[in-house]
Formats: structure tokens, C-alpha cells, sequence
């Protein structure tokens, strides 16, 4: 999660940007960097790897005075960790300086379009196709301002930019592009700011303003304007934010799981950060203990985990073996050690666990060492008892803390994590191209902008939850990769709404579970196009034919389906595969708004904990 400190006022930009990069360290970097400008100085870039102090140093010898200014703290996205790749990037002319926080989805493209022309890139970064494109468009049409409406309106993907002209230096500009996390104004007293964050911010001032989608402010020491990227003016009323640390945590959601779900388009943009090389169609997960070759002689994977966690291991068995031509063995934790499990030479275990501390997924992570098998852990939780196990590396997901007991953006960045290392197993064995990885990539930097689409408007959920909140029963069905994911929805639905629901192969139906279904049973019916619709399709005909009420989760070009069920929810169209990532998305915010109509402990159901250390 990159940090983002926009200043223009009466007092030293430089001393107020550091300061507000340090109050959202906590989201994680690994360079940092600042521009200042004003008349007399014209433009000073400054920036370091590493922690907040080297860039401090560096500045210390050499203090800017100037009052405008931008700072930026990076994850690396595309390209490594370095001082070319840190932000602030600017133009050829040395004239336009940018920071940018999310990710430019046809970056390509545009880095193509900019090559021809002759720009000479600096840094493996998306960010500085940024910065060219603002360079040329505001020569071109000598409106700083201009140019960076039409700029943004390239860009594909959630973003958030904020540039300044050296040429114009009373002023900056910020804009938020689909969702790479917020854009927040403050409103001072002769001094504006802009961040990514409430925390950068609210030392300062306590009225804010948060951009939408496709929205742009223009910040002087005296005026904000707000208008869309298109130009049209746009009047926003500032809100006065209460600092609490525990709202503040919440960050205006009423509930953490609430705002958890809607993290995470930022999340699993942050479980790619670094990771993801689309130009050479490369995956590189940094954690990973084991080589190339270690990699390519892994002849079979055992998966283990307890709750959501093992439902990623069912998801992850899919991708593995779709994508790497790899045997994946899932158990439950609680029950690997026990079985006397058979663990042959060249196998790998697999342990994911959002806390690090299960007891029984750490039980079998030591049973895979004990019979010398590597182990590897796709974890959440810094430094925790896993990742001390796992001999054969980490794979983190970045995914920031999770405070709600029901796990949401966790289970989404496991998946994101697992479909990287299929892919990186893949790699290492030779068995997809660059150019396919190139195909997958592009695919999987696509969805956080997908998910922010399912995020957009949730009143229908509020419409199922006020419908079926007095249920006792539910039935969640889905087929191949989405099996699990019907297990998720259920699993997310008993534990919060404490309805009894139950996640089932929809394939199972018929040797059981179809004796239940009758008119008081609603049953969600994941059914996005993938190679068994047909068969999907089926099922919800065989459901309707006793009665039981269907809730589909379908794609929008769908036609076969919308006639079939009571509910419709429409899910982008992705990738087969990926599908169970999006498909996830609506089964949490279901399940959230049941909990809420039901008046149940959304943030702690009764009886759970977030972790479960003892057997
Ligand atoms: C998830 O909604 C549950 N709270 C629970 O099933 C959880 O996934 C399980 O306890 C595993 O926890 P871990 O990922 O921290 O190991």
C-alpha cells in the first residue's frame, strides 16, 4: 500500500510531507521520496530506499524551503527496489513530477506510444508513463490543468495521481481513478493537503474531502477546486471527521469487516506489488526460500489450513493443477498429523493462515518437517510462529491487519497469492510462455478494478437481507473452482448471521442435500460462465423444480439464467479460474447485510475467535 502527502501553504512543504509519510508507514514500503517547488528554487526531487531516516539524511544536508510540495512512500509494483523506481517520477523536461498509488492496467500501451515518440525511460515503473504523457500533453496544449484531465482519462485501472508543474508552482493536482484506495483533501486555513490517508491529514485540518471515481482537485494555498476529469466543475461539501482511534481505525465504515471487504481492490493490488512482470511475462515472489530448480522438481504439493483458510487450499488445488500441472493434496489442519500422512521425497507443504498462530496448521507445518519435507506459508500477519516454520519461504499477502473475525480481504489475497505461485511453478517447469504468463498477468491486474465495480452499489444485498433474514436454512452451490467458494459463502454466513448454511458441489446435490430444498430455502447458485455452466444451469432448474428459491450469481452478458432464478447478482466477466475470486466478493457482502438485519456482533460473532491457538 504506497503512502501519498500532498502540501501547498504558508509553512516549509518538506518538514510537513515527511511528517505525514511517517503517519502511514504502517502501510508498508520500501522506498520513499519528495518534490518541492516554487519560483525561486524551481523543482528538488529527493529520494531514498529504504526506511523514512535515508531519505531524512539526504534532506537534512540540503532542507527545501519551498511550500508546495508532494511525497510518496512505495511498495514496488513494476520494477524493483530502487532509487530510479522510487517516486517521485517526472517528465524528460525535468518540468512535471507525479506519485501515483495503484496500478496502470495498459501501461504497455501507453509506454509503447511514448517509446515511439521517443522518450527515454529512467525506471521500471508504471508511474512514469505518467509522467511523460503529462509532460507532452501540457506542452502540447500549454494547460498544465488541461493536460491532466485528458491524462487521466488514458490511464485504465484504480489510481491515484497527484502531479505538480514546476511552471506552475502555486499549485497541485490530485485525481482518483476507480479504486487504488482513497483520495482525501483537507481544507486548512491558508494551506492545503491532500494523502491517501486520514492520518497524514488530520493533524492539520479535520475537514476533509474524499474524491470519487474519475474526480480531480486542483490545490492552491488559498482555494480547492473539484471538477471531473472531463472538465465539468463539481461543488463537494467538506465533512468534519471525528479523530477517535477506533472510528479512525474504521475509517468512517461502521463495521472493520465492512471496511475490510471494501479494501480490497487496494489489497490484492498490494498482494501483487513487486511481484508481477508483465512486459516479460515473469512472476518473482521475493519470499520464496526455494530456487528454479527446487521449484521445477516439486512433484506433489500438500495443502493445509483450518475455515477460509482451507477453502483458499481448495481454490489454490484448482489453479495449481490447471495452471502448473502439479498434484495438490488438501487436508484440514486439525486432521493432517493425525492421519499418518505418507509425505514422499520432492513433495512441498503448503500451510496458509491468515494469524501465522493456528495450532493445528503450525502442528502441520512441524509434522512436514519432521518427515523433511520443505514448507511454505502464504501468510498475512508479520513475523508470526508460521513464518519461522517455513523453511521454504514466505509468501505474505499484504493484505494490512485484519481486525473482523470473519476473514475477507485475507481469503481474496490468498487466492491472488496462490494463483502467483501456480504461475511461478508454471514458470519454473516451463510449461506456460512469457507470452501465456503475459495472458494470465494482464488478467490478474485486472480484477481489483473488477472488484471495485462489484463494490459500487450494494443495495441490492440490503433487498436479500430485508427478503430473507428469518431463514434457518440456506444452501450454497457451485461447480468446479467455484465449489469452494459456495463453502466460503456458507462458512461467511453461519458464522456471522449465525443462519444454518451449508456450501455444497452442486454435482452433490442429487445424492442428498436436493431433500432439503422447498420454498423456505433460499439457495445461491454460483453459476459464472466457466467450462461446467451448462451443467450449473441444470442445477437451477432442478432447485426450481421443488420450490427452492435461486440467488445467482451470474455474468452481466448472460441471457440463459436471468429468467431462471428469483435474484440475479451480476459478476464481471474474468477468467474462468479467476472467477472464484470475484464470485467471492457478493457472497461476503450477503452475508455482511444478513448479519446486519439480523442485529447479530458483525465484528465478533458469538463464540469465535480470530485466531485459534489451542486444539
Ligand atoms: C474465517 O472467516 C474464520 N474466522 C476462520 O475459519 C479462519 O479462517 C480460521 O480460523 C483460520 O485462521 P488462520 O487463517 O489465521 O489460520
Amino acid at each position: 500500500m504506497c503512502g501519498i502527502v500532498g502540501y501547498v501553504g504558508f509553512q516549509w512543504a518538506a518538514p510537513i510531507l515527511l511528517e505525514g509519510l511517517r503517519t502511514l508507514e504502517y502501510r508498508g514500503y520500501d522506498s520513499a521520496g519528495i518534490a518541492t517547488v516554487d519560483a525561486e528554487q524551481g523543482l528538488k526531487i529527493a529520494r531514498s530506499t529504504g526506511k523514512l531516516h535515508n531519505l531524512l539524511v539526504k534532506l537534512t544536508a540540503d532542507m527545501p524551503t519551498a511550500k508546495l510540495g508532494i511525497g510518496h512512500t512505495r511498495w514496488a509494483t513494476h520494477g524493483g527496489v530502487t532509487e530510479e523506481n522510487a517516486h517521485p517520477h517526472c517528465d524528460e523536461r525535468g518540468r512535471i513530477v507525479v506519485i501515483q498509488n495503484g496500478i496502470v492496467e495498459n501501461y504497455l500501451e501507453l509506454k509503447e506510444y511514448l517509446l515511439e515518440r521517443g522518450i527515454r525511460f529512467r525506471s521500471q515503473t508504471d508511474t512514469e508513463v505518467i509522467a511523460h504523457l503529462l509532460g507532452l500533453y501540457t506542452e502540447e496544449l500549454g494547460s498544465f490543468e488541461a493536460a491532466f484531465g485528458q491524462v487521466m482519462g488514458k490511464l485504465r485501472g484504480g489510481n491515484a495521481v497527484v502531479a505538480v508543474d514546476r511552471d506552475s508552482p502555486d499549485r497541485l493536482i490530485a485525481a482518483r481513478l476507480g479504486n487504488a484506495g482513497a483520495v482525501v483533501v483537507g481544507e486548512g486555513e491558508g494551506e492545503n493537503f491532500v494523502a491517501s490517508d486520514l492520518p497524514a491529514i488530520v493533524r492539520h485540518t479535520r475537514k476533509v474531502v474524499f474524491l470519487e471515481d474519475g474526480e480531480m482537485a486542483i490545490l492552491t494555498e488559498s482555494s480547492v477546486r473539484y471538477q471531473r476529469i472531463t472538465g465539468e466543475e463539481l461543488r463537494k461539501s467538506s465533512t468534519t471527521v471525528a479523530w477517535d482511534p477506533i472510528s479512525a481505525a474504521k475509517g468512517g465504515y461502521k463495521h472493520f469487516m465492512q471496511k475490510e471487504i471494501f479494501e480490497q481492490p487496494r489489497t490484492t493490488t498490494d498482494t501483487l506489488r513487486g511481484r508481477v512482470d508483465i512486459e516479460h511475462g515473469r512472476v518473482t515472489l521475493e519470499g520464496l526460500a526455494l530456487s528454479e530448480e527446487q521449484l521445477a522438481q516439486i512433484e506433489q504439493i500438500h495443502a493445509v489450513a483450518c475455515g477460509t483458510a482451507w477453502h483458499a487450499c481448495l481454490v489454490l488445488k484448482y489453479f495449481v493443477e490447471s495452471l502448473a500441472r502439479t498434484p495438490v493434496e488438501v487436508d484440514y489442519a486439525s486432521e493432517f498429523r493425525y492421519r499418518s500422512p505418507v509425505l514422499r521425497p520432492n513433495s512441498l507443504l503448503l500451510a496458509l493462515t491468515q494469524s501465522g498462530e493456528t495450532v493445528d496448521t503450525l502442528a502441520a507445518m512441524a509434522e512436514a518437517r519432521q518427515q523433511g519435507i520443505p514448507t511454505l506459508g502464504i501468510l498475512n500477519a508479520i513475523g508470526s510462529q508460521a513464518s519461522r516454520l517455513a523453511d521454504g519461504g514466505v509468501i505474505y499477502i499484504h493484505a494490512g491487519p485484519e481486525i473482523a473475525v470473519a476473514s475477507t480481504k485475507v481469503f481474496t489475497g490468498m487466492l491472488m497469492a496462490g494463483y502467483l505461485l501456480a504461475l511461478q511453478i508454471a514458470q519454473a517447469k516451463g510449461i506456460l510462455t512469457p507470452a501465456q504468463m503475459q495472458t494470465h498477468l494482464q488478467s490478474l491486474i485486472e480484477l481489483p478494478g473488477k472488484i471495485s465495480l462489484l463494490l459500487k452499489d450494494t443495495s441490492l444485498y440490503d433487498h436479500l437481507a430485508e427478503q430473507y433474514h428469518h431463514v434457518t436454512d440456506m444452501l450454497f452451490l457451485g461447480r468446479w473452482v467455484n465449489a469452494p467458494i459456495a463453502l466460503e459463502g456458507a462458512l461467511k454466513m453461519k458464522e456471522i448471521s449465525y443462519i444454518h448454511a451449508e456450501g455444497y458441489p452442486a454435482g452433490e446435490m442429487k445424492h442428498g442435500p436436493i431433500a432439503l430444498i422447498d420454498e423456505r430455502m433460499p439457495v445461491v447458485c454460483i453459476a459464472t460462465r466457466d467450462p461446467v455452466y451448462e451443467k450449473m444451469l441444470s442445477n437451477i432448474e432442478q432447485v426450481r423444480a421443488r420450490g427452492g428459491r435461486v440467488i445467482a450469481l451470474i455474468n452481466p452478458e448472460d441471457t440463459q439464467i436471468r429468467e431462471k432464478a428469483d435474484h440475479i447478482i451480476e459478476v464481471p466477466s474474468t477468467t474462468p479460474l479467476l472467477s472464484s475470486i470475484l464470485n467471492t466478493i457478493p457472497l461476503q457482502l450477503f452475508s455482511y447485510a444478513m448479519a446486519l438485519r439480523r442485529g447479530a456482533d458483525v465484528d465478533q460473532p458469538r463464540n469465535l475467535a480470530k485466531s485459534v491457538t489451542v486444539e
